[in-house]
């Protein structure tokens, strides 16, 4: 069902809970307020129209978030908010430790060696996360909410859609084939390394869309 302002505490929470290969945040980073507040927030304040969530029994288990103009669009609202993030850092609100710390030096080191991945092309725009919670993962739920993504973009006439994920995410990879996009970039890094004991790939898989068209129709080139 589409995003909903209620919806946001349940989405802050499934974030957190899968962000480390689908498994919780609290592996390499120390708080999980922090983590969604620069992270997820963005989207859903800024693009809640192009947000879903998936709903068992009443609760959220799932979600789908996208910015149609991608991940520099996202940058600059963080920027936007920095003092206020700043503002709470000063008061204390959120905890700094170790692993935070480790975790933005392993991606500093990584972004030097230019190991991690931004798709930066006009043919591949918007970009998108999504996440399941584990006992709901294998159902079709995610099939569904790119589905209603992938129609969204359609309609709003963006020309294509990619995905940033890893050889970890097995299902992600298998999701992201079953609909037809192709790798546009892959790369080995170790910005993982201490925690997954080596290095990975990590993969951005692209897909053009048709502009205008149904939910069914959005694969231009399956
Ligand atoms: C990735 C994710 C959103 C996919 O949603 P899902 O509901 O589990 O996937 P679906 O049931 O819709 O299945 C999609 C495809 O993946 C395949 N698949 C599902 N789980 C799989 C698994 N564990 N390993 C390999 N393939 C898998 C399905 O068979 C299906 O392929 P098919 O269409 O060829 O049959 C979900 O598994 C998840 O949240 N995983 C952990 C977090 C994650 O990796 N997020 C993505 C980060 S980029």
């Amino acid at each position: 069902m589409p995003y909903q302002p209620h919806h946001r505490d349940a989405v802050r929470t499934i974030y957190a809970d899968t962000a480390f290969f689908g498994a919780p945040v609290e592996a390499y980073f120390d708080d999980r307020g922090l983590f969604a507040d620069l992270g997820i927030d963005p989207y859903l304040e800024h693009y809640p129209d192009y947000a879903w969530v998936a709903e068992s029994e009443g609760t959220a288990v799932g979600y789908i978030v996208g910015c149609p103009r991608g991940d520099g669009e996202i940058r600059r609202h963080n920027l936007a908010r920095l003092p206020r993030i700043l503002g709470r850092l000063a008061a204390g609100r959120y905890r700094v430790g170790r692993k935070t710390l480790s975790y933005v030096w392993d991606q500093a080191i990584a972004a030097a060696r230019g190991e991690l991945i931004e798709i930066r092309s006009a043919l591949y725009p918007a970009n998108l996360h999504i996440n399941l919670l584990p006992t709901r993962r294998g159902h079709g739920l995610g099939s569904a909410l790119l589905r209603a993504y992938l129609a969204r973009l359609s309609s709003d006439g963006v020309p294509g859609v990619h995905a940033v994920t890893t050889d970890r995410n097995e299902a992600a990879v298998h999701l992201y084939r079953g609909f037809g996009f192709t790798v546009l970039a892959e790369t080995t890094t170790a910005a993982w390394k201490r925690h997954v004991g080596g290095p990975l790939r990590l993969i951005a898989f692209g897909l053009r869309l048709s502009v205008g068209t149904s939910a069914q129709e959005t694969v231009q080139n399956p």
